[in-house]
């Protein structure tokens, strides 16, 4: 497929664009710094500028574009990932700002020109734990796509809006509109960092509900995104199958949620914030379990 991503220069877009591109897409990297990846293109644009976006959606994925003289052509599909990608990195305003305008811009550039699959990042911090003010309980466990989400923080906020403005955006045009609510990205260069103080320090993890992605697991889930038609809008937690702490749940629920109710019976390592969904109706398979990188 021609594929349009935003913000394919950051930390998770990266790894994504290059797994895309190695299962044979042309992607066009779209973000206000290149990536310089030898197969993929990059346009330099702010996703803020909706006359930006609108002329983007027609661009020319690759020099090869030129040669074959078919002109310009809408691309298969939109995966927008750039944004301000947490709390506490520009003034809440300015993260609100860009993420919900820039949002907007990129959705209803690439729906009102016609183009039938977009994907967009949310983020697990809709459930409304991590980025809280103080020590915040969730409503229930597992966290499931059906939760109430409610942040109270304006990164949170921004990617609830987002959802908001995907759903209407799909329901005006019966395309589809895929959210992937993504937890904390993790790159291959960091596992032997983040994950073995976890070992005697699983708190640090109670906000994320001690969950994790793969950033090249991450480009599998949107891989399938792109192969799955038919959906309308939809909402994933993309997330790996278990959690990124070594202790099963029933020390981790015992220490560090004891007054939440679970929704069902969780398993011994099972994610806390559930990827049920995403292996159910997506068919995802994690090839980056952490066990395989840390000792
Ligand atoms: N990293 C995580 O753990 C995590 C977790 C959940 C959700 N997310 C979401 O995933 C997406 C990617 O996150 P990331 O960690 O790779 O962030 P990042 O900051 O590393 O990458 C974001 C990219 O967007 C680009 N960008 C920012 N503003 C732009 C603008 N106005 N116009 C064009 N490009 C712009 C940046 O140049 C950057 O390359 C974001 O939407 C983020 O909110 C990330």
């Amino acid at each position: 497929m021609r594929v349009l991503f935003t913000g394919g220069s950051g930390k998770a877009g990266k790894h994504v664009v290059a797994y895309l591109a190695a299962q044979g897409h042309r992607v066009l990297n779209v973000d206000r710094v290149a990536l310089g990846h030898p197969d993929v293109a990059d346009l330099i644009a702010d996703i803020t500028d909706s006359g930006q976006m609108f002329n983007a959606m027609s661009a020319y994925a690759s020099g090869e574009e030129l040669e074959d003289g078919k002109g310009h052509r809408l691309f298969d599909a939109v995966v927008h990932f750039a944004a301000v990608p947490r709390l506490m990195l520009a003034p809440d305003n300015e993260t609100y700002r860009v993420n919900v305008m820039g949002t907007y811009n990129v959705l209803e550039a690439a729906l009102k020109m016609g183009i039938r699959k977009v994907i967009i990042a949310s983020s697990e911090t809709t459930y409304g734990v991590c980025f809280s003010d103080g020590e915040v309980d969730p409503k229930v466990l597992p966290l499931e796509e059906d939760y109430d989400i409610d942040p109270m923080d304006s990164y949170g906020m921004s990617k609830k809006v987002n959802e908001v403005t995907a759903r209407s955006f799909q329901r005006r045009t019966g395309a589809d509109v895929y959210a992937l609510r993504i937890g904390n990205v993790i790159e291959p260069h960091e596992y032997e960092t983040v994950f073995p103080p976890l070992k005697d320090d699983p708190g640090r993890r109670r906000r994320i509900t001690f969950s994790y992605i793969d950033a090249r697991d991450l480009g599998q889930i949107v891989d399938l995104c792109l192969k799955k038609d038919g959906l309308g809008f939809q909402v994933f937690n993309a997330v790996n199958d278990t959690n990124s702490t070594p202790q099963p749940n029933a020390e981790l629920l015992a220490r560090f949620f004891p007054n939440v109710p679970l929704s069902r019976p969780v398993g011994e390592h099972e994610s806390l914030l559930s990827n049920r969904k995403i292996r159910e109706v997506l068919g995802f398979k994690e090839a980056h379990d952490w066990r395989k990188y840390v000792k």
